[in-house]
């Protein structure tokens, strides 16, 4: 008997454990960098969104005229200064083919070409690659991939240069010679009569913080400066830029339709082709994947990652301009927020892809930046999410603002392309969108 009480107790003790851990880990949020993390709705706390079509002298934004001459250019300037930075302008940019070769079975015609970022050829470069439907009588549209990984860890084929990358210690190495095994689909593209283009983020900067040293920002530093004035450009800001100058590059590129480009990105790179996109008009498309703080998601809701996270000194600080850095206490001091850069690539089609197990990145976050952003899509007559309801995971939105969630966390799944090849479908093929200032 007295065995069964002893049983008894311990289950007891056992079961109030459990409870008083369960209770406690809701309750006691993650930390980042020594900072809490929610990820509990009822936290989110309150906060009012800047209104994207009033201007600072509190005039509303009535037409077109007056969004693209007046608040565009004043939420681009805050942009630059409380975010990403300013950018310097581009050198004069040289190029040269150095390969012209056939692909995939002879489906693509593959082109690379080395892009020279600064009058000085030996350093700052970075080889553009770049596949096009071999069967195509007329210029392409093009999905245009910054990627995490050098050309040829991106694609799988044998005929992409090598060529060199930097390691963590700044050092130039030769690119391995593993060819990825899942690489991007480039075939998927062009049975759609898509281009694909794919350049490498950390040929136009490393991205750690002392990765300066080796990029294009060291290169463009004022003599006698260190690192860039607190409104000058972040690491983010010089991947935009670099994109920029692939861009320069394209248009001199008969084959390829340049009013649609569709640009794509990944977690720090959607945030740079957000960026890139807001600036450079040329990009008729952006795509940005689990692009969160600092990218897509309001950095007034308090849920996920947060401007004190990202900004901190062993976090990636280093991507943005350091003004941004005055808002890590309290986002709701910011006179911009994600919604505003949304608003800026307006009236050009963007895809907004997350996942639902993404908290960090806080896919409704992205979602309501989305519906903020609305009312300047419709001064142009074109259509935003319609809806306050968030689609449950695999359901897209794919109006000229969209969403797409899908199961599953960080990044893509193979499934999103067909998502994307959708995207592009419908908005450049269906209604041959196209817009530029
Ligand atoms: C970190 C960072 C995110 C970023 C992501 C990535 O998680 O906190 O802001 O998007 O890295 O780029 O992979």
């Amino acid at each position: 008997m007295s065995n069964i009480f002893t049983k008894l107790k311990y289950l007891l003790f056992f079961l109030l454990l459990t409870h008083s851990y369960l209770s406690c880990s809701q309750n006691f949020p993650d930390l980042v960098a020594g900072i809490p993390v929610n990820y509990d709705e009822s936290l989110v706390g309150e906060y009012e969104l800047p209104d994207p079509l009033i201007l600072k002298n509190g005039q509303r934004v009535t037409d077109t005229t007056i969004w693209i001459k007046q608040r565009r250019p004043e939420i681009l300037e805050m942009f630059q200064k409380y975010q990403f930075g300013k950018a310097p302008c581009r050198e004069e940019l040289s190029f040269r083919i150095f390969e012209e070769g056939s692909a995939f079975d002879g489906k693509a015609i593959r082109r690379q070409v080395t892009l020279y970022f600064t009058k000085d050829t030996t350093a700052h470069k970075a080889d553009l690659l770049i596949y096009l439907p071999s069967n195509s009588k007329k210029p392409v549209p093009l999905f245009f991939n910054i990627s995490f990984l050098p050309n040829a860890l991106t694609i799988n084929d044998p005929g992409i240069r090598r060529g060199m990358m930097r390691n963590k210690e700044g050092k130039l190495i030769s690119v391995p010679d593993t060819p990825p095994k899942n690489g991007l689909n480039v075939e998927k593209f062009l049975s759609e009569g898509f281009g694909v283009a794919t350049i490498y983020y950390q040929d136009i900067e490393p991205d750690f913080a002392e990765g300066i040293r080796y990029g294009v920002r060291g290169y463009f530093l004022k003599p006698g400066s260190t690192y860039p004035a607190p409104g000058e450009w972040g690491a983010i800001a010089a991947w935009a830029w670099g994109l920029s100058c692939a861009m320069d590059y394209l248009e001199t590129d008969r084959d390829i339709d340049t009013r649609k480009v569709a640009l794509f990105g990944i977690s720090r790179l959607g945030k740079t082709v957000l960026w890139a996109g807001a600036r450079d008009s040329r990009f008729g498309m952006v795509i940005a994947s689990c692009s969160g703080e600092g990218g897509a998601a309001l950095s007034m809701r308090n849920y996920g990652e947060t401007i004190a996270h990202i900004m901190a000194p062993s976090r990636y600080f280093y991507q943005f301009c350091s003004n941004r850095a005055q808002f890590a206490d309290d986002p709701r001091t910011s006179p911009i927020d994600a919604h505003m850069l949304i608003s800026l690539i307006a009236p050009r089609p963007l895809l907004l892809q997350t996942g639902d197990s993404d908290g960090w990145s806080d896919p409704k976050g992205e979602f309501l930046a989305a519906i903020a952003a609305e009312p300047v899509y419709r001064l142009f007559g074109k259509r935003g999410l319609e809806t306050k309801v968030m689609p449950d995971p695999g359901e897209a939105i794919l109006h000229d603002v969209g969403y797409y969630m899908h199961a599953g966390g960080h990044g893509t799944l193979p499934s999103d392309y067909d998502i994307f090849i959708k995207f592009m479908k419908k908005h450049f093929i269906e209604d041959g969108s196209q817009f530029t200032y």
